[in-house]
């Protein structure tokens, strides 16, 4: 199973993201993981529509882009205009699943459903035949740099089950090369990393990843 690594723009040096986002995408990296947080759903706010906009001219890399915002139908367009490829909403905060996967799917988009923490992965078996992904929050969403939570990984197992090898299970918090392997036993393909790749020498972090993922 291929393993793709999305690292999340979160941890990266604000003031210098167009070479932030080159120097993963050279080393290797097919995703960017870009973490919206509206201060509501949330009580962090991150960055919006104008910077993922900005950055969609310096990279081909696919925009995958992790919705942390109340009612997300109301946005879901402008963050696909913006240049989203994967749009990801949390299923705590919207009452309108359906309305949203038609939203990103019927623009060509691939569409994913993220559950936090404390969110059954049974909450997701009603809409997996609809979507692209399933993101299984390893930490409280709000924050990068939060510890990994392994009694996440029983959710990304009865998930994998119930899915075929290409769909897409996303774990998102806590992870780098020293526990990598954890989830991606457990039937994770994409995997974000946040600190674990923008804190120090990003090629040298990226490679490390990639490469224990290889061994599989
Ligand atoms: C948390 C975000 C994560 C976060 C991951 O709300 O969804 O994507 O940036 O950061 P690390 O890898 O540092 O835990
Ligand atoms: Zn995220």
């Amino acid at each position: 199973m291929e393993i793709i690594l999305s690292p999340s723009l979160l941890a990266a040096d604000f003031g210098i993201l167009k070479e932030q986002i080159t120097e993963v995408e050279k080393a290797g990296a097919k995703y960017l993981h870009l973490d919206v947080m509206d201060g509501i759903f949330v009580s962090n706010i991150s960055f919006g529509i104008p910077v993922i906009e900005a950055l969609r001219k310096y990279t081909n890399m696919v925009f995958d882009v992790h919705l942390m915002i109340t009612e997300p139908q109301r946005y879901i367009e402008r963050f696909i205009d913006a240049g989203a490829d994967i749009v990801t909403f949390h299923i705590e905060a919207t009452d309108k699943i359906d309305e949203c996967i038609n939203i990103i799917r019927n623009r060509g988009k691939r569409a994913g459903i993220a559950i936090s923490p404390n969110t059954p992965a049974e909450a997701l078996y009603p809409y997996l035949d609809k979507i692209d992904m399933a993101l299984c929050m390893t930490v409280e969403p709000g924050y990068g740099g939060q510890k990994y939570m392994p009694e996440m990984e029983s959710k990304v197992t009865a998930l994998r089950e119930r899915v075929d090898k290409d769909f897409l299970i996303q774990v998102d918090g806590g992870i780098g090369e020293a526990n990598v392997l954890a989830p991606v036993n457990a039937g994770a393909n994409v995997i974000v990393a946040g600190t674990a790749v923008f804190g120090g020498n990003i090629t040298e972090n990226v490679k490390g990843i990639l490469e224990k993922c290889a061994q599989l």
